[in-house]
């Protein structure tokens, strides 16, 4: 009879576990308030650019809570557990740029691109720290960066020259 270990997969190495839980966390409970803020953006946006950033906004939405799910499965995966509660996620992104009432799409887009680039250094040193730690954690964090960063063009190119 197969003996079937149910331990985590990196049980012999707790390390790996830790550091993928201090990086990604704060990546995942960005997230999860980007894509909080995201829909307060997309429901109160106002102006010509409407219906183009109303549905690019949801887009962000979607990218952010896929990238919250992969980065917390990640730390679960290791053997962590992940403390996303909205309250915890009110306490990581307290500082966020997005305004409660109707704004017109050019101050928005600029508020969400704050909000997004909180994001990003949080990504960036997920890389950077999960690169002596473990590499498909870190390859984890390099694909939701890509995703954010193409997300942030999209925004942004609505205001480039
Ligand atoms: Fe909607």
């Amino acid at each position: 009879m197969t003996d079937t270990k149910t331990v985590p997969a990196t049980a012999a190495n707790p390390d790996v576990a830790a550091a993928t839980a201090q990086f990604l966390t704060p990546v995942a409970l960005g997230l999860q308030g980007l894509a909080v803020n995201g829909k307060q953006a997309h429901w109160n946006v106002r102006g010509a650019n409407f219906i183009a950033i109303h549905e690019l906004l949801d887009s962000v939405v979607a990218n952010a809570q896929a990238g919250a799910d992969q980065a917390a499965e990640r730390i679960v995966a290791l053997g962590l557990p992940i403390d996303a509660r909205v309250t915890t996620v009110a306490e990581k992104t307290p500082a966020t740029a997005v305004p409660a009432g109707f704004t017109q799409w050019d101050a928005l887009i600029r508020n969400v691109i704050t909000d997004m680039d909180a994001v990003i250094a949080d990504v960036q040193a997920a890389i950077d720290g999960l690169d002596e730690f473990d590499l498909t954690s870190q390859d984890i964090a390099i694909g939701i960066k890509e995703t954010l960063e193409k997300d942030r063009w999209f925004l942004f190119a609505h205001l480039a020259e």
